[in-house]
């Protein structure tokens, strides 16, 4: 059992949120990436939100674990290697694990994660958890640094795991991209595991996104806090509203902050005023919602192709399994 961490971070975070956040406030409409969300306050309230009755993704996407990864592990020929994409605290990963390791192909478990300290923690409950596991962890963008992860697969077949519905909050271009660059990672015999949300009625798929406790309101408006801190900005969160709706024509939950006047908004570390009008609303993040075409679609042309396709018993929820096509 041996624990490396490789940490793989931009020299200057600090500047490329700079560029990034400039960016967005000057575009038409407005929009903040949803990489800002997660500072320590969003991370936990984004764990309230999973917990929530009217957020379902979560708990769906553990069910199938729980449920099906023996199945799972076993259409994914028995993988030797778990990489998994935004690995966290890894507690859904556990289920294919164990799986492997009752398969008895288990051998190295591969997390990657932009926090460094949940990636050291993780790696070293594992290693005490499942005996004889090899944890090779990487500190990185994943959506800047995937070819950062190990490529080989002499010891046998690997199984890279994007759970959580992630991919959903790439637009079209970018998640055909993300595959695109997945597909020439992986070798003749690996595979993609990929958790997609499904679609499904509006007023459900609303309120996973605007529930009435507010805690997705405070998770929302989390953001301007962390451009306070981090740029010298003046937002005040209670001068925008949250709202979260289902765009039928893109098939996705569109979440934003709606400005609730007209307010001038100063950050300082930018040297930068930027003007709301009321009622303007800025995009914070885009929830995709997918159907079995749509997934299949969303392979077509990336190199990657579906193999298998997991779904709870509601039909909410999906884990696909994809190989080189
Ligand atoms: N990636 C999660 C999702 O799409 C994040 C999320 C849940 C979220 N609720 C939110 C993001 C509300 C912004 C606002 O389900």
């Amino acid at each position: 059992m041996t624990i490396a961490i490789d940490v793989h971070l931009p020299a200057d975070q600090a500047a490329a949120m700079e560029v990034d956040v400039r960016e967005g406030l000057a575009a038409t409409p407005k929009e903040l990436s949803p990489k800002y969300f997660y500072d320590e306050r969003g991370s936990r309230l984004f764990e309230d939100i999973t917990e929530l009755e009217e957020y379902y993704p979560t708990r769906r996407e553990r069910q199938i674990l729980e449920e099906r990864s023996a199945e799972i592990v076993a259409a994914a020929g028995n993988p030797a290697t778990l990489i998994e994409l935004g690995s966290g605290s890894a507690s859904k990963t556990r289920h294919l694990l164990d799986a492997m390791r009752d398969a008895g192909s288990l051998l190295t478990y591969v997390p990657v994660d932009i926090s460094e300290e949940i990636t050291r923690e993780t790696a070293s409950a594992l290693v005490e958890e499942y005996p004889g596991l090899d944890v090779h962890g990487l500190v990185c963008d994943f959506e800047a640094h995937l070819e950062r992860t190990p490529t080989t697969s002499e010891a046998g077949p690997r199984l890279i795991a994007f759970l959580g519905g992630t991919i959903g909050n790439l637009y079209p271009d970018e998640r055909a991209a993300f595959l695109c660059r997945i597909a020439s990672l992986l070798d003749v015999g690996d595979h993609l595991l990929l958790g997609t949300d499904l679609v499904k009625d509006t007023g459900r798929l609303e309120l996973a996104y605007d529930d009435p406790a507010g805690v997705t309101a405070e998770f929302n408006k989390n953001v301007l806090s962390v451009l306070n801190r981090e740029l010298g900005g003046d937002f005040d969160p209670d001068a925008f509203a949250h709202v979260a709706r289902w765009d039928a024509v893109h098939e996705w939950i569109d979440i934003g902050l709606r400005s609730l006047s007209a307010q001038d908004v100063h950050l300082a570390d930018l040297d930068l005023t930027v003007h709301f009008d009321a009622g303007e609303l800025m995009r914070t993040e885009i929830s995709t919602k997918f159907t079995r075409p749509r997934l299949e679609e969303s392979y077509a042309g990336t190199g990657l192709a579906m193999a298998h396709w997991f779904i709870d018993p509601a039909e909410d929820y999906a884990l696909s399994l994809a190989r080189l096509a």
